[in-house]
């Protein structure tokens, strides 16, 4: 274990790996504290939803920090940070052509599938308590879908996530070592953000949405448009409003979901 690491456990059984961290923190145990699961009975997604993985097939970790020195404005970095290390982490455990994997704003990692869509292979969650402005600690949570077989995916979700055994075209996937390779990118993306530093160009170039026509669910309103880019120092999706002529910002913070409406069956056909 290395010194970034002050704690780590991995459980056969846990409701959340999300309450098992947050739980440590509250007991005063140092960042970074590190819960892995084989089976989560209550995993949770954003915006409330469930987060359901059979024993083996996925990487369930949350991570927990206290990053006092972010400023709050910055929360949403962390989540950035845990799923740029992930891209990496999962192409290299993969053996994936570097790019195979993009981020999906404001926090999927997907990968491009037939028929031009977008396939969901992990979610990050990013919860933070708070101190009046500062954040006294968070829980930064990743679901990957590692070695799970497309046979075995529930029919309800089959249409839209995929795994890195998949995408391998079979290569079994070791949790451990897509563990070891997401903490060991993790510590020098953390360690840049505490000296205020943000990989903006990756996070940046990174992301699957920028030049595509989305529909974004931001609280009761469904914004669509082109998709023109994202705000490194807001953390916002920018999407053009042809009637305003502006770029309007949506935060990660309102958004219930977020729908590429069209994508061209290959990368080759936006040039
Ligand atoms: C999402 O895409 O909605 C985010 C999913 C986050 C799931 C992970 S699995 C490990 C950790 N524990 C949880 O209960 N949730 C996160």
């Amino acid at each position: 274990m290395s010194a970034f690491i002050a704690r780590q456990e991995t459980f056969p059984t846990v409701d959340s790996t999300q309450h098992i961290v947050r739980a440590w923190l509250d007991a005063g145990v140092p960042e970074v504290a590190v819960a892995v699961a084989d089976v989560q009975t209550a995993g949770r997604g954003r915006q409330g939803r469930d987060w359901t993985a059979p024993s083996g097939a996925a990487l369930l970790v949350s991570a927990g920090f206290r990053p006092d020195w972010l400023p709050l404005r910055h929360a949403w970095r962390l989540g950035a940070i845990a799923a740029l290390a992930m891209l990496d982490a999962g192409e290299d455990a993969a053996g994936l052509k570097d790019g195979t994997l993009w981020l999906k704003w404001p926090n999927d990692i997907v990968a491009d599938g037939p028929d031009g869509r977008l396939l969901k292979v992990a979610g990050v969650l990013g919860e933070t308590a708070l101190l009046g402005d500062v954040i006294e600690s968070a829980v930064v949570g990743i679901g990957v879908n590692g070695d799970w077989r497309a046979r075995d995916f529930p029919p309800e979700l089959a249409a839209s996530i995929t795994s890195l055994f998949e995408l391998s075209g079979g290569r079994p996937i070791s949790r451990d070592a897509l563990l070891d390779g997401w903490l060991a990118r993790l510590e020098p993306r953390y360690e840049a953000l505490r000296a205020g530093r943000f990989d903006a160009g990756a996070w940046t170039t990174r992301q699957r949405t920028t030049g595509h026509r989305v529909e974004v669910e931001a609280g009761s309103e469904l914004i669509a448009g082109t998709a023109v880019g994202v705000d490194p120092e807001s953390g916002a999706l920018l999407v053009h409003d042809r009637l305003r002529g502006i770029d309007r910002p949506i935060g990660s913070g309102e958004v219930v979901r977020c729908r590429i409406v069209e994508l061209p069956a290959r990368r080759g056909d936006l040039l």
